[in-house]
């Protein structure tokens, strides 16, 4: 048993989304959020500054005691997550990819968006992983512009909201997509903005975090990491951010 905590890293806010599902799914086990906040969004940033900054993160998470490591980030999972598999050997990780494989599977149109960061949709990883596919699905690719900042701030509960979503979304479904793929960890905060122009259209979201916390339970039953079914766990956020960037942190994890 091993009751140390489990770190989550994202450039800011996003990365709740993935901290939700694995504090549902994995109720002894602590954790320990790092959210950037300073320096996000990571999307439109150099291959260099991203793997620098995820490296200071993943620095942080080790120093505060942490026994495997989720990336909780697309953009640098895309990036860094070669790189600190091999150089922090004696971290578990487990990084977020988009799910087209799910997608791809289940598609009737055959046609499938994925929706992510500039730098993610560029990156090694979703190439491989798209190019698995292309022979089955046709792939459509989108920036969720604008959409990182909008959770940023808070705004989703806005009419400026709607339409950012439905600038993006819009043409994709009108371009035959019955899947859509959520491909950056702040976009599950949008979810129900992309349902809304969604409507009553049979095209279905669909997003990692589920499969995310199945991968941390399968890697913590591997290398013996899970935590004592008795153990009370402790919830951490910390932020290069201030602290009412810390407090938004903590009130965006709990839901409130
Ligand atoms: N949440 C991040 C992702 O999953 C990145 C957002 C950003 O910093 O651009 O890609």
């Amino acid at each position: 048993m091993d009751n140390r905590p489990i770190g989550l890293f994202d450039s800011g806010m996003g990365g709740l989304s993935v901290w939700q599902q694995i504090s549902r799914a994995l109720t002894s086990e602590s954790l320990i959020f790092f959210g950037d906040g300073v320096r996000c969004p990571y999307g439109s940033r150099g291959k260099e500054e991203v793997l620098q900054f995820t490296v200071e993160a993943v620095e942080r998470l080790i120093a505060e005691g942490c026994k495997l490591i989720v990336i909780a980030c697309n953009t640098a999972t895309a990036v860094a997550i070669v790189y600190l598999r091999a150089n922090y050997p004696q971290i578990p990780f487990v990084g977020l990819e988009p799910a087209v494989k799910p997608a791809a599977l289940s598609t009737k149109t055959g046609t499938v968006a994925v929706l992510a960061t500039q730098r993610s949709l560029e990156g090694e990883l979703f190439v491989n992983t798209s190019a698995k596919y292309a022979d089955k699905v046709n792939i459509i690719k989108a920036v969720g512009k604008g959409f990182v900042e909008i959770v940023e701030e808070g705004r989703e509960h806005s009419a400026e909201a709607d339409s950012a979503v439905k600038e993006v979304v819009e043409p994709l479904i009108a371009a035959g997509a019955d899947r859509i793929v959520l491909g950056c960890t702040h976009y599950p905060f949008l979810r129900a903005n992309i349902e809304r122009v969604i409507g009553d259209r049979d095209v279905k979201v669909v997003d990692s975090g589920e499969a995310v916390s199945r991968r941390v339970e399968q890697l913590l039953d591997y290398y013996h990491l899970r935590a004592a079914e008795d153990n009370i766990p402790t919830y951490k956020f910390i932020t290069l951010g201030d602290k009412l960037y810390q407090e938004r942190l903590e009130r965006r994890a709990y839901g409130y």
